[in-house]
């Protein structure tokens, strides 16, 4: 199967009353598990690279890899997805390697610190949403910010997100999917107390705009026995706390289709390979302590497809092409040139 653009995978869902995960990867090794992962359970994922894994891997290894996958798993729906882009060069450099779907974060200034306004934000994502729809690539946007801090993305601090705005917001900008902010955070640490989303604000959206995928970020559960296994060989993650899984369930009810998850997957490797490290000291082969790893992360990224309801809807739908979706757009906006 061809790399699917992100709008029909979410559509799909949203017809199909399920959410499909978006998996952030930094390497081959999370790669191939969330892969493995997808194929065990037969559903459509977002393989999702933010800045600073592009960075990291020179943007064009991840491409490579992003690739493979899609080479290696023909009845896979998967796009390839740009997390937290920042600008239009981002958005162009996404598009240029071959992403079928870009999120462009206009919540937050191009320093990914500094909340906008609700203009500054309008007009970032609207230069996005064109640029990118002339390629048949789809466009996340964001309005609200998210707490937490993670590789310096994150304002820190949690504005939830109005509703009304974020109805107009799609009217402005023609994103095809929103991520709003309910109350959760980036990273391992997103409550001091029991945890409390502002799942109301999704059911509002949708009241408001009808069948607009929305996205949840911040959604990682942060599994106890993935922390205990972290601290148990040596690490030190003290009070860390996630979404729970009947939240993002009921966000699924409500109208999310995009579930982005990381922190789990970075827990399950790393306690993987502590363990290794700890228990069998001797081993100094990579693939020793990465196969452990890569299994780990396969097996939270299954749990978490078979959690959100995407496991058997891998091959419910003809795929679209890029070509396809770019026709898509040039007929919606001269269906709205001629009102
Ligand atoms: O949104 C944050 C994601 O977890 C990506 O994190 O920017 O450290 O790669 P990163
Ligand atoms: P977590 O840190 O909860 O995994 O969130 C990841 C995310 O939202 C990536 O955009
Ligand atoms: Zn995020």
């Amino acid at each position: 199967m061809p790399l699917v653009p992100g709008r029909q995978i979410l559509e799909e869902a949203l017809k199909g009353g399920y959410g499909v995960g978006a998996f952030n990867v930094n390497n081959m090794e999370q790669i191939q598990s969330i892969m493995m992962a997808a194929r065990e359970t037969q559903s459509p994922v977002f393989i999702q690279a933010s800045r600073g894994a592009l960075k990291y891997s020179n943007l064009v290894y991840l491409r490579h890899l992003m690739l493979a996958a899609a080479e290696e798993n023909p009845d896979i729906p998967m796009a390839m997805h740009l997390d937290h882009g920042n600008n239009l060069d981002s958005a162009k450099t996404a598009v240029g390697l071959g992403f079928t779907s870009v999120m462009i974060d206009g919540s937050l200034k191009e320093d990914a610190k500094t909340p906008t306004t609700y203009d500054e934000n309008v007009e970032v994502t609207k230069k996005v949403v064109d640029y990118c729809h002339q390629y048949g690539v789809s466009v996340e946007g964001e309005i609200g910010t998210l707490g937490g801090i993670e590789d310096g993305v994150g304002s820190g601090q949690i504005h939830l997100t109005d509703p009304v705005q974020a109805a107009q917001f799609i009217k402005d900008t023609g994103v095809d999917y929103l991520a709003l902010a309910i109350g959760t955070s980036h990273g391992a640490y997103k409550f001091k107390a029991a945890p409390k989303l502002a799942i109301e604000i999704v059911t509002k959206v949708r009241e408001l705009v009808g069948n607009v995928p929305m996205v949840m970020h911040g959604s990682s559960s942060v599994p106890k026995e993935l922390v205990d296994e972290v601290n148990q060989y040596g690490g030190k993650m003290p009070n860390a706390m996630g979404v729970p899984i009947a939240s993002i369930q009921e966000g699924i009810r409500s109208g999310v289709a995009k579930i982005n998850v990381d922190t789990d997957g970075r827990l399950a490797i790393t306690g993987a390979i502590r363990k290794v490290f700890a228990t069998e000291p001797q081993k100094f082969d990579p693939r020793e302590y990465l196969t452990p790893a890569r299994e780990a992360h396969a097996k939270v990224v299954a749990e978490r497809m078979r959690q959100f309801g995407a496991a058997g809807h891998a091959k419910d739908y003809k795929p679209m092409s890029l070509d396809e979706n770019k026709a898509f757009y040039l007929s919606k906006s001269k269906a709205g040139a001629s009102k």
